[in-house]
């Protein structure tokens, strides 16, 4: 039975004095995290101090814990004094989440929309910032070479994690992913069998080594290092959600930056350039892949 005494039980506020150790709690944490990414870039040079401030305190806890730091601050004290322990930080500051196909309507749209035109060179060249595990290489390779443009194709797969990248370039995946991975590669057009495409083993896939072939996988940071290359094609999704937007503004001009004329950005469904100072360089090719391509004298290589 319920009846006004239980609602009035349910909704009872916490006491003041048990709201305000929780506010003391949140701003000394607050302050933790601030100190926490200030030491790491005055110490290591890895910027992480324009990025979103929840998910980023969020990550930082998960690595108190994972490090069994009673406090951030404590953390803080053994990553100044634990060079070797970085490859750990920065990966475990890193979201390397992803998939076969993401997002498949986005390859769909760059197979049908940025393809044919990327056919008219000779050489192509494709920056793809922030891999992760690589999922997104091995997705873009396969309808590269189903389109017939592979050969003449070089990948730049950046990250900031060099952990990330040493997956990436290995292309060994649970095998329990395949099933929903050939969905999507279906339904991003691809013309074949996603099965074609890697060598099982017990439980593991394994991606067919010719599709690493023309990939260069590089360690490279968003924030802090210079235009990468010369690309017809730049393709960052699901990594921009993680800055704040001034950081996400000075990012697109690199890109914009290290596009040839007419080149495209890709920069997936999480974002888009509506706010941007960079929206006037980019014309909107595919609202829904949120695909763009450098509008004449905005920048380019
Ligand atoms: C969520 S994953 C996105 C993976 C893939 N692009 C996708 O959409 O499936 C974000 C990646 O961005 C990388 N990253 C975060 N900050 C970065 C930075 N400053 N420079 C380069 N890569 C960064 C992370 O290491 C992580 O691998």
């Amino acid at each position: 039975m319920t009846g006004p005494l239980d609602t009035d039980d349910q909704d009872d506020p916490p006491p003041p004095a048990a709201m305000a150790s929780a506010r003391d709690a949140l701003a000394l944490e607050t302050i933790e995290v601030d100190l926490f990414v200030e030491a790491l870039f005055r110490r290591y040079g890895y910027d992480f101090r324009d990025y979103g401030k929840a998910s980023l305190t969020r990550r930082v806890r998960n690595l108190a814990t994972g490090f069994g730091a009673a406090t951030i601050s404590d953390l803080t004290a053994r990553m100044l004094h634990a060079p070797e322990r970085l490859p750990d930080i920065i990966s475990g500051l890193s979201v390397p989440v992803s998939e076969f196909f993401r997002d498949p309507h986005v390859f769909l749209a760059l197979k049908e929309r940025v393809f044919p035109l990327l056919a008219s060179y000779p050489e192509i060249n494709i920056w793809q910032a922030g891999c992760a595990h690589g999922e997104e290489i091995y997705s873009l390779a396969i309808l590269l070479t189903e389109a017939g443009l592979y050969e003449r194709t070089r990948i730049f797969a950046t990250d900031i994690s060099k952990a990330a990248l040493n997956r990436a370039a290995e292309g060994i995946y649970p095998l329990q992913e395949a099933r929903e991975a050939g969905r999507r590669y279906r339904a991003a057009g691809g013309s074949a069998s996603f099965s074609d495409y890697f060598h099982a083993r017990y439980e593991l896939m394994k991606l067919d080594q010719r599709l690493a072939a023309n990939v260069t996988f590089a360690e490279h940071n968003l924030v802090t290092d210079g235009v990468f290359c010369e690309a017809h094609l730049v393709l960052c999704r699901n990594v921009l959600i993680y800055f704040t937007t001034p950081l996400q503004d000075k990012v697109l001009q690199r890109f914009a930056q290290s596009l040839v004329r007419g080149g495209f950005l890709c920069i997936g469904t999480r974002e888009n350039l509506e706010f941007s100072q960079a929206r006037n360089r980019f014309q909107l090719i595919d609202g829904a892949a949120q695909l763009y391509r450098l509008l004449p004298g905005a920048g380019g290589a």
